[in-house]
């Protein structure tokens, strides 16, 4: 099978377990170095699926090596890597897209490396080409998550 470089570490559809933070992370990291600038990156997942995890490792990755945290109070935090800037959204109190395009998002997004959107729904039409990744916890299993590319 001929693999593209930098191809994504899931395809669409396609489940993963993850064991620990650290490999979260490391997938994390994986997508950081798989999408091109500017793109987008859907994040799904309850409270302590590990998005936040995820967005670490991804950041890290091009660079950044100061905290990363969940953006819930914030709307949005961007973080500037050596790479570019990485936005970080929770779109999740955002009823409509009206609200997150009123903050000039589009544009945002177009002069970032990288835009992780937590809770992006609406937006998901109007970004076809973003991944959607959805994280779920494992019954019983405290450390472990299922990973799961949507689209
Ligand atoms: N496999 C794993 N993937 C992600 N987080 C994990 C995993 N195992 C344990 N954890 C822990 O679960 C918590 C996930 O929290 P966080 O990333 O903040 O979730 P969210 O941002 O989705 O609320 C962290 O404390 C993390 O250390
Ligand atoms: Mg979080």
């Amino acid at each position: 099978m001929i693999t593209p470089p930098n191809a994504l570490p899931l395809l669409p559809g396609e489940t993963h377990l993850f064991y620990g933070q650290q490999q979260q992370w490391e997938f994390g990291a994986a997508l950081a170095h798989a999408l091109p600038a500017g793109s987008v990156l859907f994040l799904e997942g309850e409270l302590g699926a590990g998005k936040t995890t995820l967005t670490q490792g991804l950041v890290g990755a091009l660079g950044f090596t100061e905290p990363v945290t969940s953006p819930t109070y914030a709307l949005m935090n961007a973080y500037p890597t050596p790479a570019g800037r990485v936005l970080h959204v929770d779109a999740y109190r955002t009823r409509h897209p009206a609200e997150l395009y009123e903050m000039d998002l589009e544009d945002l997004i177009a002069g970032s490396r990288l835009s992780v959107i937590e809770w992006g729904e609406a937006l998901y039409a109007d970004y076809p080409d973003a991944p959607i990744v959805r994280l779920l916890h494992v019954d019983g299993e405290p450390d472990v998550r299922r990973v799961e590319r949507v689209r």
